[in-house]
């Protein structure tokens, strides 16, 4: 539900929060003006690349990496569509999330996730980056992830 409350759980659980930002190669128009050709243009031209980098540094598989791996069925429908339902839903609450990266696997991925992607992503589109402070709206990983329909308390207080 809450999707910012996750970014913040991530800035807890991971060590540092923060890194640096702005050595994008900016484009010539910010992406929020860009019309829909021109983002298909951008991405193409400027995130595909970038970001493959980004994944493949983190594991050599996202080499066949393309539009799908973000935008799931809206890459081949079209619509480009983001959250991605193809994408694994994260948990909607910041307590159900820290149960989620007790599995190592899923900490790792969150880490790279907080660390690069996101960091990296809000780079290239020129949006501030969710920060608890200064961005409680900025990119965040629900611009790419959809969240889990949360079910009732398991044991009812
Ligand atoms: C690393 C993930 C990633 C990859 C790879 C990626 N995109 Fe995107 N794309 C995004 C994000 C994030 C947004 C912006 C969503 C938002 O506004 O919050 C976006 C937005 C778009 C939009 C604008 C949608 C709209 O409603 O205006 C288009 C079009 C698009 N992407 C096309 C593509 C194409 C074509 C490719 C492959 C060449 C591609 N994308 C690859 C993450 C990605
Ligand atoms: C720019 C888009 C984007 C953003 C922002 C993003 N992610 Fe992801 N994430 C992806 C994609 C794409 C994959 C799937 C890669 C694949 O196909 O294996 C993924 C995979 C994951 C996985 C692995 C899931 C599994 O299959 O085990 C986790 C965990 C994850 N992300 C957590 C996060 C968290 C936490 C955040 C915010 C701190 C975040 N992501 C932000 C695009 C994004």
């Amino acid at each position: 539900m809450n999707m910012k409350r996750i970014s913040m759980a991530v800035c807890l659980f991971v060590a540092a929060c923060g890194g640096e930002d702005g050595d994008s190669a900016a484009p010539p128009i910010a992406y929020e003006d860009m019309s829909f050709e021109q983002r298909v243009v951008f991405m193409n031209d400027v995130v595909m690349p970038e970001m493959k980098k980004v994944f493949v540094a983190f594991d050599p598989k996202f080499e066949t990496m393309d539009c799908t791996t973000c935008h799931g069925n809206g890459a081949i429908d079209g619509t480009y569509t983001m959250p991605s339902p193809q994408i694994e839903a994260l948990p909607a609450t910041e307590e159900a999330f820290l149960e989620y990266v007790k599995d190592p696997e899923k900490a790792r991925w969150s880490q790279f996730m907080f660390d690069e992607v996101m960091t990296r992503m809000a780079d290239l589109l020129e949006v501030a980056k969710f920060d608890h402070e200064t961005a409680p709206n900025g990119f965040s990983c629900s611009n790419c992830h959809t969240h889990t329909v949360e079910e009732g308390p398991s044991e009812a207080p």
